[in-house]
């Protein structure tokens, strides 16, 4: 097991990574202010992980109420939070049980605010069980849910205790949620890590063949550029915002077409292919880099368009991005492969351009 840390002063944690952490309550004991914990999951995992984690807890004498939610992106709502509420309510569970979230981004992000607004304030670890969730969405307390008209619009910061990755539920995540994982993997080398780039070029089979040892190299090398963004601007003042690069065009995708009709990671893959493309058209990025991102995405599956609907939507979408302020937009820009920075003043027309040649 290979163990980093989030620094974040009296609120830092762990992050674990490993195997058969699924069926251990070693790391998960000592957390515990009360020996209780709620597990917050859903029905396409529960069949899978949930008796495993709920037998080797309660082993150790710990109290489980398993929450059950819907399955998919189109429930990350008002509504399914709600029923988390429920359960926590008819259950009388307490400030000090500890909420966990067992499952991909999804079902983390949502136990994430469930955990952060449960009177005020409740406990929670973060298990999650797909690759986009242990590279990206566990680590960083971002926690929301979506609005019809915007993604993740609604909620808060809020640290988990401990991050659990246990690769072995990778053996199990079906083919096309592996390849949206790898967008956000492709992601961490771009901003941050030319040399992790081109691993992932060299290694691109071996990921897509879930080859243990690459697996475990591309979730500890994100979980360390991410943890080391997110403890240098923990609320997004600044440099967190690199870690959208793709976002801006990837959530409108997202949210113009329907969420849940193209998973997250795919939406993001299309996206930073878009975002690489106007970095071009601003004078930052060669035309090489643009085609190596390109090949990149397209070998690990994803879409590199964006799926044909109106330009204009695109538009709308784009300026409910969080990133904006005072109502101008701010793009995250390559400067070169392994560097970012956000740019302002992007002219419409060039969004634009980026649109017409990379909408399908
Ligand atoms: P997801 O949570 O919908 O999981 C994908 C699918 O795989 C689901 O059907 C799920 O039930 C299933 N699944 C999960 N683990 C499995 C396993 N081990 N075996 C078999 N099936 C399994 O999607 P995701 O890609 O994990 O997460 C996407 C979400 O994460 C989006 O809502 C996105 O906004 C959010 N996100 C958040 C952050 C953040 O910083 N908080 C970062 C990136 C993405
Ligand atoms: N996934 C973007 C962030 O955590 O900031």
């Amino acid at each position: 097991m290979r163990t980093l840390n989030v620094a974040l002063g009296n609120r830092s944690y762990p992050i674990h990574i490993g195997t058969g952490l699924l069926r251990d309550a070693g790391l998960i004991a000592p957390l515990l202010a009360q020996k209780r914990v709620a597990i917050v999951t859903n029905t396409a995992i529960a069949p899978l992980y949930l008796g495993p984690l709920r037998a080797a807890l309660e082993a150790s004498g710990i109290t489980v109420v398993p929450v059950i939610l819907p399955d998919g992106e189109r429930y990350k709502t008002w509504q399914t939070l709600n029923l988390i509420f429920d359960a926590l309510i008819e259950n009388r569970c307490e400030r000090r049980t500890t909420l966990i979230a067992l499952g991909g981004g999804v079902v983390g992000d949502m136990t994430g605010f469930a955990a952060a607004t449960w009177q005020r304030g409740a406990p929670f670890i973060q298990m999650p069980t797909t690759l986009l969730a242990q590279v990206d969405s566990s680590v960083g307390g971002k926690t929301a849910i979506n609005h019809p008209q915007g993604k993740n619009m609604i909620g808060a910061f809020y640290q988990p205790r401990a991050v659990l990755a246990d690769l072995d539920s990778l053996k199990t995540l079906p083919e096309r949620e592996l390849k949206a994982g790898i967008a956000e993997v492709i992601k961490h080398g771009l901003i941050r890590d030319a040399g992790f780039f081109a691993w992932l070029e060299a290694n691109m089979d071996a990921l897509l063949g879930r080859d243990p040892a690459a697996l475990e190299h591309a979730v500890l090398r994100s979980c360390e550029i991410k943890s080391e963004i997110v403890a240098l601007d923990e609320q997004e003042q600044d440099v967190r915002a690199l870690l959208n690069f793709g976002h801006t065009f990837g959530h409108a995708i997202e949210a113009g077409i329907g969420y849940g009709d193209w998973l997250h990671g795919e939406a993001i893959g299309a996206g930073m292919v878009m975002a690489a493309d106007l970095s071009q058209q601003l004078g930052l990025l060669a035309a090489a880099d643009v085609s190596r991102i390109e090949r990149l995405i397209e070998r690990a599956g994803l879409p590199v368009a964006g799926p044909n609907f109106p330009r204009e939507r695109y538009l709308e979408h784009m300026a409910l991005d969080k990133k904006t302020r005072d109502g101008a937009s701010r793009f995250v820009v390559l400067e070169c492969l392994g560097s970012a920075r956000l740019q302002t003043g992007v002219a419409v027309d060039m969004v634009g351009g980026v649109l017409a040649r990379r909408v399908a």
